[in-house]
């Protein structure tokens, strides 16, 4: 917090002056009173342009310091809040500083922090500089060794980054630990944890014959919900060997699960410290959705060994540097999973449902942003999943094994070092011998490219009619062409006949003509297949054409997108005559036969026709009706379900007892598509609120062996006040209470249910004493199932559920920046909703512009009020 946050800007970039070769850290152990000595040797660049050190630092004591062994006059450092300069270092020198922190004071949950009963560390982006004095930059990349001595009764698990050289017992109680990490790394991987974890181990034999040893930590009595992770693990270890060629070079690899986290799981090198619900699985707790996060997570983080580890960014800028490229590589291993349509249909909705609105919003920003006031708001979808979505056009236009070979070039050439977004691309260039020129904009340019498709047919030949354009985002108004790759195939309209072979065009002027000759008859295009960019498409076509598609289209994706569009263009009908002050009508007769077609005769990928099934979500419709009137999208929304559900009454019955949950729980592609159609059937069933629709859900909720089942059971009665729904939360309440994690859920549900008394419910909900109101993950369910789950409730016309959500913003800020400001980006997007919505939005963020806020709120809150 400060008066005149500093603005960083990308094009400011300086080498350091210094390089901390080695640093040998020794911590003392106290949850409020730890002391850290600091050995560094510090060497000065050849270009150096001043004899001065700044070390980064905040919130600490400054204890002692000396210079090769000698205590240094006052004359020769200064401390700031900020930080600390030493003076007139030699060019060579040993550095040495002894501090005190107090992490059971740090809420903030980066640097030394203690969760429970645990300490622990996170350092990115710059909480390394609330442990000690240092440089906080990745290009300052140093070999660490750490010694780490506490009550042995206390924390009897010691654990750090590198290899474990040595462990003590003392007399008085005490043990030590020495780790010595022989990569050389940026200060944002160190990690240090103590604490009283189970221990839970396995090894990985790898490609090489090297074993390399897996340890996973956690609370005892949850060593139970370990085992999927640790799978997920060995199995993103072989697919690593398998798809780039590359081997773990760690003979010991650590997950340590905590409760109190900001975000996912942090990617440490040998030491990954996750968010417990990142982790933790087990049938009855965690549903397939969680299994699949979890598998995904820990590959996210083991892939970042190679790409973010052995080659990192070199400021803060190239972010995307490792989190795009280390997304695109989960992807590809999602793929790799069983569904490789449908991973991609759930990439495509994260992209649409967060990425494009954040793009459209007051705090759009390039890929590679040109600057920031707090780092920790640029960990955004669009710098992880846009990132990631521009890596796979530069896979497709390569070709995706030549595209694998030039990332492994990438990492040879530049192993060992803190390199840009444009070292990567040039290396791409260099191993694929193509011309990234044009591509480049992908990166500098924020907000998303409309590309319009006007199709015409004349006597066999089919004209295309393309045009791009990308829209105005704060800072940047006008944007060259962009150089989007496009991939299509033809069908016969009339006939369930094969498509022709698909190819990938490049657009890459403002308007171009694409000619297609030799057809019979006028075909139906299927354009953008695959997602092949992330572009909005403006392609009208009648509802036929949609429907045609979502029977013969053979790509999963376009296929789904038919129908989705089939269910827009209904829903935008809806939502208009809704904001007119009318009613939601009947849905037309083509979208109920295309529907009773997929339930007919599902795809074989089970997981496909629930995907092909679920309406397009409030944030979809949103996004197509705006300004957002969020009640009525949440009425459209719900009327189609229930006018489907009633016309197709039969046919859900039909998928309910094919797909009735048979076998034992098994997490697979299989068995978890055949659930996921199971509980889209349901949410349809009871759409209505039928009295039978809600005995079978409460019969569906009893029976099952399984979170996933029951999950879908409760969710499906969560918007009908009902006897059937007060039984089952009771029950679930009575049997997860010793469960944190499913406890999130519960909340969540209630927080997103529908009624009339929502804001003081949710307000009882962070009341409940039992409830840690800090923890991250407890706010966030509450917080996100209200404001996302619950539009009724969140969207009151008379702005009280913005006014619950700006005072747990103003209660967090002081306590935990990075959540709160997160959760500040809940109100930012104001201008993109009707009124009375944009005018209580607002009055919150100016409400909260009043008070003092931190760096972190007071970034988002101002862009929002500045759009
Ligand atoms: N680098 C982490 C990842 O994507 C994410 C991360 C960044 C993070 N900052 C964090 C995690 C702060 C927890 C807390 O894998
Ligand atoms: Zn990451």
């Amino acid at each position: 917090m400060s008066d005149h946050p500093e603005r960083k800007y990308r094009t400011d970039y300086r080498a350091p002056d210094h390089q901390i070769e080695h640093a040998d850290l020794a911590f003392e152990i106290d949850s409020a009173d730890t002391r850290v000595t600091a050995r560094y040797q510090v060497s000065q660049a050849d270009e150096a342009r001043r004899d001065d050190l700044w070390l980064d630092g905040h919130q600490m004591t400054l204890e002692s310091i000396a210079i090769d062994g000698e205590a240094v006059s006052d004359a020769r450092y200064a401390v700031h809040d900020e930080g600390l300069w030493v003076f007139d270092l030699p060019r060579r020198c040993e550095l040495e500083l002894v501090v005190r922190i107090d992490p059971s004071a740090n809420t903030a949950l980066e640097g030394l922090y203690q969760s429970g009963s645990v300490l622990c560390t996170q350092c990115e982006a710059t909480g390394f500089s609330r442990i000690v004095y240092f440089p906080d930059r990745p290009d300052v990349m140093t070999r660490f060794t750490t010694r780490v001595t506490a009550d042995a009764a206390v924390y009897p698990v010691l654990l750090a980054g590198g290899d474990r050289a040595s462990h003590q017992r003392h007399e008085d109680g005490r043990h030590t630990a020495v780790f010595i990490d022989p990569w050389p790394k940026p200060c944002y991987l160190f990690a240090l944890v103590a604490g009283d974890l189970a221990e839970i181990t396995d090894s990985y034999r790898t490609n090489t014959g090297h074993d390399v040893e897996l340890a996973f930590y956690t609370e005892h009595g949850a060593e139970d919900q370990c085992n999927h992770a640790i799978a997920s693990l060995k199995q993103a270890m072989a697919w690593d060997e398998a798809t780039y060629g590359l081997t773990c070079d760690l003979n010991r690899y650590s997950v340590v699960a905590v409760d109190s986290f900001n975000m996912g799981a942090m990617e440490n090198k040998g030491l990954n410290v996750f968010n417990t619900a990142c982790v933790l699985a087990r049938a009855d707790t965690a549903t397939d959705a969680d299994f699949a996060r979890v598998r995904d997570v820990v590959a996210h983080e083991y892939f970042h060994n190679y790409t973010g580890n052995r080659v990192t960014c070199r400021d803060w800028f190239q972010l995307s540097l490792k989190e795009g490229l280390t997304v695109f590589r989960e992807h590809q291993f999602a793929a790799d999973q069983g569904s490789p349509g449908v991973a991609r249909i759930q990439q495509v909705r994260t992209i649409r449902d967060l990425q494009f609105p954040e793009d459209d919003g007051p705090h759009a920003h390039p890929v590679r942003p040109e600057s920031y006031v707090e780092m920790n708001n640029f960990y955004t979808v669009t710098v992880y999943e846009k990132g990631a979505e521009l890596i796979r056009m530069m896979a497709s236009i390569a070709g995706r094994e030549a595209f694998n070979q030039a990332v492994r070039f990438y990492l040879d050439k530049h192993d060992g070092r803190a390199v840009t977004i444009e070292d990567f691309v040039v290396a791409i260039e260099e191993a694929t011998g193509l011309d990234l020129a044009q591509f480049r904009a992908w990166y500098a340019y924020a907000g998303t490219p409309t590309v319009s498709v006007r199709p015409s047919y004349d006597n066999g030949q089919l004209t295309l009619e393309l045009e791009q354009s990308v829209p105005a985002t704060p800072d940047q108004a006008n944007k060259p062409p962009f150089d989007i790759p496009i991939e299509l195939a033809f069908f016969a309209t009339d006939a369930d006949s094969e498509a022709s072979s698909s190819t990938l065009r490049r657009l890459t002027h403002a308007h171009e003509t694409w000619r297609f000759e030799g057809f019979d008859a006028e075909p139906t295009v299927s354009l953008l297949r695959g997602m092949s960019a992330p572009v909005r498409l403006d392609h009208p076509r009648d509802d036929a054409t949609l429907a045609h598609l979502a029977r013969v289209d053979t790509d999963p994706v376009s296929r789904w997108d038919a129908l989705q569009t089939l269910f827009l263009n209904q829903l935008s009908v809806d939502v208009d005559a809704l904001k007119a002050g009318g009613s939601a009508g009947e849905p037309s007769a083509v979208l109920v036969e295309t529907v009773a077609a997929i339930l007919e005769a599902p795809p074989a990928d089970h997981a496909l026709a629930a995907e092909m099934l679920t309406l397009p979500s409030t944030a979809r419709i949103g996004d197509a009706t705006a300004p957002i009137d969020p009640i009525a999208v949440a009425k459209a929304r719900r009327n189609l379900k229930q006018q489907l559900s009633q016309q197709l009454r039969a046919n859900f019955e039909t998928i309910l007892a094919d797909f009735a949950p048979a076998e034992a729980y098994a997490f697979n592609a299989e068995a978890a598509g055949r659930r996921h159609l199971f509980a889209t059937a349901l949410d349809y069933y009871t759409a209505t609120s039928d009295g039978d629709a809600l005995e079978r859900a409460l019969a569906v909720f009893y029976a099952a062996d399984n979170q996933t089942d029951r999950m879908a059971a409760l969710s499906a009665l969560n918007d009908h006040s009902s006897p059937q729904r007060q039984r089952a939360l009771a029950d679930f309440a009575a049997r997860f209470a010793d469960y944190p994690l499913v406890m999130d859920k519960y909340r969540a549900l209630q927080a997103g249910a529908r009624r009339d008394d929502s804001i003081q419910h949710v307000r009882a909900l962070l009341a409940d004493p039992a409830l840690d109101n800090t923890n991250p993950n407890r706010i966030r369910s509450i917080l996100s199932g209200f404001a996302r789950g619950n539009p009724e409730g969140f969207h009151c016309a008379d702005g009280s559920g913005y006014q619950l959500l700006g005072d747990e913003i103003e209660r967090l800020d002081t306590i935990n920046p990075q959540l709160a400001a997160a959760l500040a980006g809940l109100l930012a997007p104001w201008r993109r909703y009707a009124e009375p919505y944009a005018g209580g939005m607002r009055a919150q963020l100016e409400r909260l512009a009043e008070i003092r806020l931190s760096d972190n709120s007071a970034e988002i809150v101002q862009t929002a009020l500045a759009s």
